[in-house]
């Protein structure tokens, strides 16, 4: 008999838990015979007096085996697939996947929403007129062989404890920890039936992790339980302090990530995605290195075979693929509202604040502020200046998109409170900071 009462206090009380009292609080969790109030207390237990690594892999272990663990192998190569831990306009992604298929890796993505302030590839999948992130089994299967690649939503049968603990830990203010957090993402992960992962770990202002000491230490625990499931794990860490790009919104989005299909992306977006599928063609056995990863990824942008088979995804999963090949045929019902450069904008943007324009593009309609909300597809910002761009009074720094109304002059405070300027430009920074394996930091920190 479970005796909950008994498993909190021995967490309140900072003390470990063994697999087997973890393993019989998540089943009874999931099933429906442990409430809310209890989790909730376990939770932020926990949260306050830590988990080890051992308690975090039964954790994820337990969340896992909640669900349905799926089989894509194949005779037609290794299946691989990336996550991010959540960032500001991180597009990645939706053109690191076709990219990856180009290059023969079989990619079963399953992709999150919008969270808090970050935003969420399904959303922005769902931004293309038609397309479906609900695909039937069969089909999966079909798109994987033929095509090499899906992207859908999460689905019920995965990881069904991580989709409640998530909702009660967005609630009782226990998200940002470390434990939850890599069992959350790595159970749902590791139903894929990997061959291998790359994870992109964020860190800064707009990532969940704001301190690249925490952001470390997740990407560590991330890499030692893919390990552990015998899952090959790399992970990057990442710049999130300013956003990924020059759009922040769901189509937005999309349309930039198709002027990276197309070779013509910024140059964070660029070298972040050629780097990730370098890393994905080394784990799927395809390159010898993550160098010459990034060098079969590049041929397969400049061959356009990356962008034949977005569209080609596009189709099969029903959007429109007109506005794959013309992105200005998506019929826009929303206008541009223009912030200008103050009057003390001082020759170069110097900064710019990744949170600050995630929490107002989320209330702009990009992500939900209560479950409820609908996203809205169109909303957003373009970035016209962003760091080391040079800026005179009056010019345009950034465009939204929204149909919040009345709200305008409150979003136009809040993106020029996002920049900073200077009479100097700042040092260019790359977006990529360090790999971690299972041998350890690249660049020992
Ligand atoms: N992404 C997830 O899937 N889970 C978390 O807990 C945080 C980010």
């Amino acid at each position: 008999m479970l005796d909950t009462v008994k498993i909190i206090t021995t967490k309140r009380n900072g003390e470990t838990l063994s697999d087997e009292s973890l393993a019989a609080l998540i089943e009874a969790y999931t099933c429906g015979q442990v409430p809310d109030y209890q989790m909730s207390a376990f939770l932020m237990a926990a949260f306050l007096r830590g988990m080890d690594a051992r308690e975090t892999t039964t954790l994820t272990g337990c969340m896992l085996r909640s669900g349905k663990v799926l089989d894509f192998g194949g005779a037609s190569g290794r299946t691989v697939d990336k996550h991010s831990t959540g960032g500001v306009g991180d597009k990645i992604s939706l053109s690191l996947a076709p990219i990856a298929a180009a290059c023969g890796v079989r990619v079963p993505m399953i992709a999150g929403r919008a969270l808090g302030h970050t935003g969420g590839t399904v959303d922005k999948l769902e931004s293309i007129p038609g397309y479906s992130t609900r695909v039937s089994p069969n089909q999966l299967h079909r798109q994987l062989d033929e095509l090499g690649v899906f992207m859908i939503g999460q689905t019920d049968e995965i990881a069904p404890a991580d989709r409640l603990l998530y909702a009660l830990r967005d609630v009782t203010a226990t998200v940002d920890f470390v434990p939850f957090i890599t069992a959350s993402i790595m159970s749902k992960k590791l139903a894929e039936g990997l061959n291998g992962l790359v994870l992109d770990v964020k860190s800064g202002r707009g990532a969940f992790m704001q301190t690249e000491r925490e952001a470390r230490h997740l990407a560590e625990m991330l890499v030692s339980v893919g390990t552990r499931f015998g899952t090959p794990t790399v992970a990057w860490l990442t710049d999130m302090n300013i956003p990924l790009g020059r759009t922040v919104g769901n189509w937005l989005e999309v349309e930039e990530s198709i002027a990276c299909l197309c070779g013509q992306g910024p140059e964070d977006v660029m070298s972040l995605t050629l780097q990730l599928c370098g890393e994905m063609l080394v784990l799927a056995d395809l390159a010898d290195s993550p160098d010459s990863g990034v060098q079969l990824a590049r041929n397969a942008v400049e061959s356009g075979r990356a962008l034949d088979i977005f569209a080609t995804l596009v189709a099969a999963q029903g959007g429109d693929t007109s506005v794959i090949e013309n992105p200005s045929r998506r019929q826009r019902t929303c206008l541009p509202q223009v912030v200008r450069a103050p009057e003390m904008a001082d020759r170069f943007v110097t900064d710019l604040d990744a949170r600050i324009l995630g929490i107002a593009a989320t209330e702009m309609g990009v992500g939900r502020t209560v479950k409820e909300d609908l996203v809205d597809p169109e909303a957003g910002i373009v970035l016209h200046r962003k760091p080391g761009d040079a800026v005179q009074p009056d010019e345009p720094l950034a465009s939204f998109y929204t149909r919040k109304t009345g709200l305008s002059a409150q979003f136009e405070q809040a993106i020029l409170s996002a920049y900073s300027f200077g009479n100097q430009a700042p040092p260019s920074r790359s977006v990529l900071i360090d790999r971690f394996t299972d041998t350890g930091w690249s660049n020992a920190a």
